[in-house]
């Protein structure tokens, strides 16, 4: 698929169908990230690749305890959804743990780093690092026709998801990546979205 094909038809899923996925292609989507620029010249990442309902389970079990726990004191459904933003919240929030589960990969991409502190953006480029393979692995995974749905663990959850998977304590876990094939009668949600004249300020702002 074309490049500027593949930017255009990248989105967040968070419905996939019951279908599996060949590990060689989650080995090519995984090649793709690695293929990112690295801050220290040293590819310092790793992947957690899960896919029995056991990996999953034991990997997600701080996820759908805090989605049960959220949907417990915020009912959904008195949710406002005049926004494109609240429509959005509403939409994809009782899907953080589903949209993980049912994927029938889940990838969880590590960075080593001794912490998250940063007073100056140079102290973030672990991070900022680990979010170029991040985006490779999403429009790889486009490109191979797949989809992905992505979450960031709150909190303390990364660190308890760490212990749980046995990484060793100089590494930090960025994100859960689910990917599968995309349900289609899932809705499309609006996003906002921006033309570059809108956003460019030649010379200064
Ligand atoms: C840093 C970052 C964190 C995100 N965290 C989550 C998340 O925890 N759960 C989720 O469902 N989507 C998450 N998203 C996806 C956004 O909701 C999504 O990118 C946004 O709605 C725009 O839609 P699009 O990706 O389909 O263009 C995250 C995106 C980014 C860039």
């Amino acid at each position: 698929m074309e490049l500027y094909e593949v930017l255009k038809r990248r989105k967040t899923c968070r419905d996939f169908l019951n279908k599996d996925v060949n590990i060689s292609v989650i080995k090519r989507i995984i090649d793709a990230g690695l293929k990112a620029p690295t801050h220290n010249h040293l590819r310092e990442w790793e992947f957690i690749v899960l896919h029995t309902a056991e990996e999953k389970t034991k990997a997600l079990q701080f996820t759908q305890e805090s989605v049960e726990q959220f949907k417990k004191n915020h009912p959904i459904d008195s949710w406002p959804d005049k926004t494109i933003q609240q429509k959005m919240y509403k939409y994809a929030v009782p899907r953080q743990y589903t949209m993980l589960f049912n994927a029938p990969y889940v990838i969880i991409p590590l960075f080593k780093a001794k912490s998250l502190k940063a007073e100056s953006v140079d102290q973030l480029n672990a991070f900022a690092s680990i979010w170029c393979v991040i985006e490779n692995i999403f429009l790889a995974t486009t490109a191979e026709g797949l989809a992905y749905s992505m979450s960031v663990p709150i909190g303390e959850e990364g660190k308890k998801v760490c212990k749980e998977l046995g990484v060793p304590t100089d590494y930090i876990m960025s994100l859960f990546i689910g990917i599968g094939y995309a349900d289609n009668k899932a809705p499309d949600i609006e996003q906002h979205t921006f033309t570059p004249n809108e956003k460019i300020h030649f010379g200064k702002w």
